[in-house]
């Protein structure tokens, strides 16, 4: 059969065949083919969403080829010089920088629920000691949809409010304590005279025994961390939480999804990634051979925190973040060698023709991990933090699409498999 072609012409007529342009406030527009079946029996085709505005957002912008990315029109880089984690949450929930009074009630809401039920500490018991975080949180965070549940109604919005507080509060907790219990230590709780990523710290590395001082630039290195990692608008997490949540399922169980989604080594799992490669790669000397295997396409192996399906230029985050690792670490006094392994990774790939033709920069996953290990957090801990920070963007995702009304998300497919075929022997 020949193929067939549909030959689109953007233009201001409408005719019967019309399909309309939408534009959004920035970046490109979208044809809107809502239509598209009804009036045509065609499906569009865009397997990995190359193509596909799945939804409208008012959240986050990233333009890829310029290297820009803005929190509700805030630029990353002006957010991690100045505001703070909990500031950019309720930038992301709630749309515009808090007032004083209104930060003053968030962060009332946040010591509020910052606490896990002692119920959920006795799941981890469950688990093995050698778990990995993300699987242990994949488990808990799912298993809060059995605490809260019957009493929230996700068509009141104070509820959805306060389950989305509910989550951003209770993460660092949990993902403390999945970490803590893996190491046989008592699981500290958080104290609502420190900061967010202070009690993060010191739930992670403190005992219960004695006071456990954290340093004020390891927390504030921390709390850039999570500003970087708060929000990407429509990648894999946020769009597994969106289709969970278009079925009207419990936020808890959504926020699960997402979890699951980031440990994969494409998203967030690459942070952990990028730091056993640069392990693996051991000294300066060897990185010709792992940039000859990145290029080789006999060779599944790609080099860890390269490459972005949107960004293709230098992703603004990277920056940030090799700049926070450099200062931790002379603040520690610390000479990771791994940093200038990944510098000089970095400076010859960006100098090689199949990089550049590809477009392929380093991406935030590339210095978090050098900048995490110097911090004393443990590698597999280091995608459970991009799951902490990550959670204010997902609710903020979560309470955008039930203010929506498009129903539950339902992709089509093209069938390519066997046609109408009959049971041997039966009638
Ligand atoms: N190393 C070597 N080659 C690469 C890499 C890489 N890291 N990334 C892409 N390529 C090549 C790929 O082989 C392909 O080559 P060709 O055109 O010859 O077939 C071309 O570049 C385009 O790649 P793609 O797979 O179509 O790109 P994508 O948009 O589907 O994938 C990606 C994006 C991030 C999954 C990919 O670049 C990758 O696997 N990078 C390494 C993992 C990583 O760092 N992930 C973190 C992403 S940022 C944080 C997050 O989202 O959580």
């Amino acid at each position: 059969m020949a193929t067939k072609y549909v030959n689109a012409v953007i233009s201001e007529e409408q005719n019967e065949n019309s399909l309309p342009v939408l534009d959004g406030t920035l970046g490109p527009s979208a044809v809107d083919i809502q239509t598209l079946y009804a009036r045509h029996s065609l499906l569009a085709f865009d397997p990995g969403f190359r193509s596909t505005a799945a939804c409208k957002s008012a959240i986050t912008f990233v333009d890829g080829d310029k290297g820009i990315l803005l929190y509700r029109g805030y630029p990353i880089e002006e957010l991690a010089e100045s505001s703070s984690f909990v500031e950019v949450a309720y930038l992301l929930m709630f749309g515009d920088l808090p007032t004083p009074a209104q930060r003053q009630q968030f962060d009332l809401a946040i010591g509020n629920h910052n606490l896990l039920h002692e119920q959920v500490l006795s799941f981890y018991r469950g688990f093995r000691r050698d778990a990995h975080p993300m699987a242990v949180m994949v488990g808990v965070v799912g298993a809060l949809s059995a605490f809260y549940h019957d009493v929230m109604n996700i068509r009141d919005a104070n509820d959805r409010q306060l389950a989305a507080i509910r989550l951003v509060a209770k993460m660092p907790m949990l993902a403390a304590a999945s970490y803590t219990y893996s190491v046989g230590r008592p699981q500290r709780y958080p104290n609502n005279k420190h900061d967010y990523a202070t009690n993060f710290l010191q739930m992670m590395f403190g005992t219960p025994v004695q006071e456990f001082a954290v340093d004020p630039v390891l927390a504030r290195a921390l709390d850039v961390i999570f500003i970087l990692h708060a929000d990407h608008e429509q990648n894999a997490s946020t769009s597994t939480v969106r289709l969970a949540a278009s079925s009207g399922a419990n936020p808890f169980a959504c926020i699960a999804a997402g979890i699951a989604s980031l440990w994969g080594p494409a998203h967030g799992g690459a942070n952990e990634a990028v730091l056993k490669m640069l392990m693996e790669i051991g000294s300066v000397e060897n990185i010709p051979k792992v940039i000859d295997r990145a290029k080789d396409k006999n060779d599944s192996f790609r080099l860890m925190g390269f490459g972005h399906r949107i960004y293709k230029n230098f992703d603004p985050r990277s920056r940030v973040i090799q700049g926070q690792a450099k200062k931790v670490l002379a603040h520690l006094g610390k000479d990771d060698p791994l940093l200038e392994i990944a510098m000089r990774l970095e400076e010859i790939a960006l100098k090689d023709e199949y990089f550049i033709e590809r477009k392929l920069y380093p991406n935030v996953d590339f210095y978090s991990g050098i900048l995490l290990r110097a911090m004393g957090f443990p590698m597999n801990m280091f995608t459970a933090v991009f799951a902490v920070a990550r959670t204010a963007g997902w609710v903020s995702h979560w309470l955008e699409l039930q203010e929506e009304s498009h129903g539950i998300d339902r992709p089509r497919q093209l069938y390519v498999g066997k046609t109408l075929r009959h049971y041997p022997g039966g009638k």
